[in-house]
């Protein structure tokens, strides 16, 4: 939660002790603490509902937990004894020592195994169904409690419908799995130990994707003082910018619990963040005047104010402009009490103008958005949120020349934004993949009436403050987009945007609705799923129709291209057009039930990214495109929807390893970059003679294709060319080398050369120090590569992982849609010459850990990773 951060363990322990100093007949309180609650928990699941619970018998008394999100009069919590009370798992005295111990962030469905019955192959075949109980003991001190005290649970995500229960009551709750939410325990807590316990519930068929299970993002305790900063109170937007200064509005809520009115003051300065700590650094560079109030007992106020920043240092996206950020600190007195509050608000100075005819201008220049869409699991790893690897994913993208992401189709993690701030990456922050209308059974639209105002008032008030989100996306492809409905619902979100923001503008990828419908004529920014390139084999854009009807309006492609395909496989024959539907005859390899990398071929509604290219360019008012996916992700795995696991939609597979459209992109994307790629591989035994295309992805203008030495002939790329393609070279075993050229001169070259059987593995890590909070991660690739030391393309040897020193290996993968081993597996088949295992230290310990990789009738590797 960026807006209400609080200080470093250090810096409370020395602000603690100051103020437990005596002054004068007055004792000051301790400020804000934010801790972790992800140690310690036990969990069990249950395919069969165990306790007779559902939403509806617990709806009443979680609705009132949505009360500081809506509008309309507020719930009212029930009288008498809630429901559950009886249960077990919710009292103190239930022995959960036979419950499994978990650490959070936890997806209780990853392990597996896949073919979960009743879990689709869209959903991933993982069991993320069912009811999953967690349960924690929570120890607090006498000054924890009472009068003058709050304690708040903060949960970040849990999926599905939580109910929360503290010593046998229902507290409240949350159903929608993508929103954080919080819950006010002071009224159920007590000295000494409390017994915390979260009953989940996913229903199959509740999801498009795999969507994860469980308490999968942070969970927080908030101990603060009766006045305090309220739940996402602070708001700071920077207004009037200009070279010499920034004029910086802050707005903040300051929540009186108590039952007499306090004297508030409020003092707020302005630091510059240092971009490597991501803490405060130097003096105060601006000092908002301080201000006093009186707020009384049981009630709320917003404090405006306003200060001029001099010589703003920007935040702008990478890598064309610097992501600085400043951070507010705002600190809260009461009644002579000293500091009883302070928070940190993270914020950047930039100005966005959306340009119906240009696009996006971000700080005065004009930024071509080069967008990926993801879904939020994290391989592996699942939906269970970690920084190192949500890191990780951005860093292969930035590499790639993204500079937008579209975070499909729901809320992201906090963090992820606090990474993208970091990094300069532009963010489309979506809501919902439906809205009243469903697209499975039980999707949102069994929520929508009642917890749509909530669930998008409460994530734009959460999230307005980073610099990093560009536009809210209001929805994806929603089945109201063409009615009179969708322009109702349009307006309404858009609203509360506005209100809990409005300096965002709003948008929601449409793949049906068209110029003139009610909905596309309130929306703020059209953004085009597909249409705007053509469906499938046809061209016919749509763009050109928005435009004419809303030339004022910025437009772009919410999502592009939807190609499909399996890393380092390659299926002939080769489609000779730009773009191609794929199917058993196109691009399909239907035994092994991969997809064609010669990156062309895409489901009916979609297309090429060559395609997307040609159409973008010739309607240059298109401020830029969002790709499905930039990385592959669990479930959906068109077009082998029932027998695979994972996507082919990802540029980058679900192990992070680069199919051969990173390339494409990535020419595209920073052309400032020599680079020149060269596909397929050249080890073809059983193609001796046969025609085998040879297609280049490169930043240069020109190349010339060399087979062992002789030219295959240069050539230049062509207007409407984002390839070059040699497609009638025959095969045979050596060397195919390329050569390019950038304005007549030799910019960059590639090759790849008939290799030998395997021989041995090359193990590396990204990186060989890591942090040992049992967070940090180490990616450990392992290459089967020949007696030479080139990867072996077509390799599937099993490899088996160990590891010596305090750590664990947590899961390994290789990309392979269609490998129905569990993630968890220390053997783990290569695919297409390559495997990864994740590794991290146990928490505190420091050392060094051996990974080894083994494998039958091969030379094993190994790598060394510090902890510590
Ligand atoms: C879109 C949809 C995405 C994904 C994609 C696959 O229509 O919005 O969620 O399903 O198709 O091509």
């Amino acid at each position: 939660m960026p807006s209400l951060k609080s200080s470093s363990p250090s810096g409370l322990l020395l602000l603690g002790l100051l103020l437990l100093t005596v002054v004068g007949h007055t004792v000051a309180q301790s400020s804000r603490k934010r801790s972790s609650l992800n140690a310690d928990w036990r969990f069990s699941r249950f395919v069969d509902n165990p306790d007779g619970l559902s939403y509806d018998t617990l709806k009443a008394w979680i609705l009132p937990s949505s009360n500081d999100f809506i509008t309309r009069a507020k719930y009212q919590r029930p009288t008498g004894t809630p429901p559950g009370s009886d249960v077990q798992y919710v009292k103190d005295s239930f022995d959960d020592s036979k419950w499994d111990p978990v650490t959070l962030p936890h997806d209780w469905a990853i392990k597996g195994p896949f073919g979960a019955p009743g879990v689709s192959g869209p959903e991933g075949k993982l069991p993320y169904n069912g009811v999953g109980w967690y349960r924690k003991t929570v120890k607090l001190g006498t000054g924890d409690v009472g009068s003058g005290k709050n304690l708040y649970l903060e949960v970040d995500g849990a999926m599905s419908y939580a109910s929360v229960f503290l010593n046998g009551v229902l507290v409240g709750g949350w159903p929608y799995g993508y929103n954080a939410f919080r819950l006010d325990l002071t009224p159920y807590a007590k000295a000494g130990d409390n017994t915390l316990a979260i009953r989940l519930q996913n229903a199959p068929d509740s999801s498009r994707w795999y969507p994860g299970a469980g308490l999968y993002r942070n969970v927080w305790l908030v101990k603060v003082n009766s006045v305090h900063v309220a739940q996402y109170g602070t708001k700071v937007t920077t207004p009037s910018v200009s070279a010499g200064s920034a004029t910086v509005d802050l707005s903040v809520t300051i929540e009186n619990t108590s039952n007499s009115t306090k004297r508030v003051d409020l003092v707020t300065e302005v630091y510059e963040v240092d971009a490597s700590t991501g803490k405060a650094t130097g003096d105060a560079k601006a000092t908002f005047k301080s201000i006093s109030i009186s707020v009384a007992g049981g009630s709320k106020q917003v404090v405006n104010s306003t200060t001029e920043l001099s010589n703003p240092k920007l935040w702008g996206p990478a890598p064309e402009q610097t992501p600085n950020q400043y951070v507010a600190i705002s600190k809260v007195s009461a009644g002579g009490n000293g500091t009883v509050d302070s928070v940190e608000t993270k914020f950047g100075v930039r100005t966005l103008v959306y340009d119906g005819n240009k696009g996006l201008i971000v700080n005065g220049a004009h930024v071509y958005v080069k967008g990926v869409c993801n879904h939020h699991d994290l391989g592996s790893l699942g939906a269970a949120f970690n920084y190192r690897a949500a890191e990780r994913q951005l860093q292969i993208l930035l590499e790639m020349g993204t500079n937008a992401l579209r975070t499909s189709h729901n809320m992201p993690a906090p963090e992820l934004l606090d990474l993208a701030d970091k990094y300069g990456i532009m963010v489309m922050g979506e809501t919902f993949d439906t809205w009243k209308t469903k697209k499975v059974a039980n999707d949102y639209h069994l929520l929508w009436d009642e917890w749509h105002e909530a669930d998008m008032r409460s994530y734009v008030r959460r999230e307005r403050n980073h610099p990093s989100i560009v536009a809210w996306s209001i929805g994806n492809e929603m089945p109201d987009q063409s009615s009179a409905l969708g322009g109702q619902i349009a307006t309404e979100l858009q609203n509360i945007a506005r209100q809990e923001d409005g300096t965002r503008k709003s948008t929601a990828g449409l793949n049906n609705a068209g110029p003139g419908t009610a909905l596309v004529n309130v929306l703020e920014i059209p953004g085009l799923n597909y249409q705007g390139e053509g469906k499938g084999t046809s061209w016919n854009s749509t763009y050109p129709s928005f435009h004419s009807r809303y030339p004022d309006k910025m437009i772009w492609g919410t999502e592009t291209a939807s190609t499909v395909s399996t890393r380092g496989t390659y299926v002939f024959p080769v489609t000779s057009g730009k773009t191609a539907v794929v199917g058993p005859s196109a691009g399909e390899n239907v035994t092994m039930q991969y997809v064609s990398s010669y990156e062309l071929y895409h489901p009916s509604w979609a297309a090429s990214p060559d395609k997307v290219f040609i159409q973008q360019d010739k309607y240059p008012y298109v401020a830029g495109e969002f790709v499905w996916t930039g990385w592959d992700y669990i479930g959906e795995p068109t077009p082998f929807d029932n027998t695979s696991r994972s996507s082919y939609f990802g540029i980058i597979d679900l192990a992070g390893f680069k199919k051969d459209r990173f390339w494409l992109y990535q020419a595209r994307w920073r052309p400032d970059i020599p680079q020149a790629h060269v596909l397929p591989h050249w080890t073809w035994p059983d193609r001796v003679g046969k025609v085998t295309p040879v297609h280049v992805f490169t930043s240069g203008d020109e190349a010339e294709l060399f087979v062992n030495g002789k030219s295959q002939g240069r050539k230049k790329t062509e207007p409407s060319e984002y390839r070059l393609r040699w497609d009638n070279v025959t095969y045979v075993p050596g060397e195919i080398e390329v050569v390019a050229y950038k304005n007549g001169k030799k910019w960059a070259e590639d090759s790849k050369k008939t290799v030998g059987s395997p021989a041995k593995l090359n193990v590396t890590a990204d990186r060989t120090s890591i942090g040992n909070d049992g967070y940090d991660l180490s990616f450990i690739t392992v290459a089967v590569v020949d007696k030479n030391g080139d990867t072996v393309p077509m390799a599937s040897n099993a490899i088996s992982f160990s590891i010596d020193g305090p750590g664990e290996i947590v899961s390994t993968d290789n990309g392979d849609p269609t490998d129905m081993v569990a993630f968890p597996s220390l053997t783990r088949k290569a695919f297409s010459g390559m495997a990864l295992a994740i590794v991290r230290s146990k928490p505190g310990e420091s050392g060094s850990l051996k990974v080894l990789a083994t494998s039958s009738g091969l030379e094993g590797g190994e790598v060394v990773v510090r902890a510590g």
